[in-house]
């Protein structure tokens, strides 16, 4: 079983995991988040660490996790400084996890006293986009800024529409990211925000698609551990 604790293929390797959602400041006292638990992201982590691997774990908002043991936490708020850490820490990783919910956008302007309520009712908040983390790690690499062998993991959370199913928004995302593995979950009606369940695939650039059976996050990240040590098994050979 490759879910046992006592596996240590990872021993040495160094990963990368960002985990939990980002906040974006409007005000001193007021944000925009999301529901993101942050439980998959520490299960990656937690588990990695058990596995051998020497970790490190960008987290930011998540609901009441403990700080998995032997592992490396950094604490960042927004998507600015999630995108600045990761950026920086790739550099020292073989693997980098995108778990993070990061928020797609971010308010123009930060007000730096609290905003009052007035006659004429609320302003509109105009939004930004906030840097993809996952493609500018894929474009690094690809400039040689980080080491061609640095394995790139995303997460894709689809809830699948008129323009296709879950795995139709899985195979064009994993094409647009360009990272080596991209998992991805079903979500939607009570499906994995802040459950301990998780359902999806786990897509590989060389086209391999591989499902994940409804279970625990902590069996999820066991699955996704295994598919990467099978890609940095295939980059030894
Ligand atoms: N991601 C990222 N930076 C962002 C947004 C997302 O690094 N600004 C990462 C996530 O951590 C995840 C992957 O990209 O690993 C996919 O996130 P997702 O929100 O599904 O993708 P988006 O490209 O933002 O597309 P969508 O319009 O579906 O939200
Ligand atoms: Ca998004």
């Amino acid at each position: 079983n490759r879910s046992d604790a006592l596996v240590r293929d990872l021993e040495g390797v160094r990963v990368l995991v960002s985990a939990g959602g980002t906040r974006e400041a409007l005000d001193p006292v007021r944000y925009l988040g999301n529901r993101s638990s942050g439980k998959q992201g520490y299960a990656i982590a937690r588990a990695a660490a058990q596995r051998g691997a020497q970790v490190t774990l960008v987290a930011g908002s998540v609901s009441g996790l403990a700080d998995p043991s032997a592992v490396e936490v950094i604490r960042i708020r927004t998507a600015a400084e999630l995108t600045t850490e990761m950026l920086k820490r790739a550099h020292e990783a073989d693997v980098v996890v995108m778990a993070a919910a990061v928020a797609d956008f971010r308010p123009v302007t930060v007000a730096d006293a609290k905003i009052k309520k007035n006659d004429t009712g609320p302003a509109p908040i105009e939004l930004t986009t906030n840097p993809d983390i996952l493609r500018e790690l894929v474009s690094a690499r690809h400039d040689g800024a980080l080491d061609a062998q640095t394995v790139i993991v995303g997460f894709a959370a689809e809830t699948g529409d008129d323009h296709g199913g879950v795995l139709d928004h899985g195979r064009a995302k994993l094409a647009r990211k360009g990272c080596d593995l991209l998992v991805v979950n079903a979500v939607g009606e009570g499906k994995a925000f802040g459950t301990d369940d998780n359902t999806g695939w786990i897509l590989t650039a060389d086209g391999q698609e591989t499902a994940l059976p409804l279970g625990p996050k902590t069996l999820m990240a066991s699955r996704i551990l295994d598919a990467v040590a099978s890609v940095l098994g295939d980059e030894r050979c």
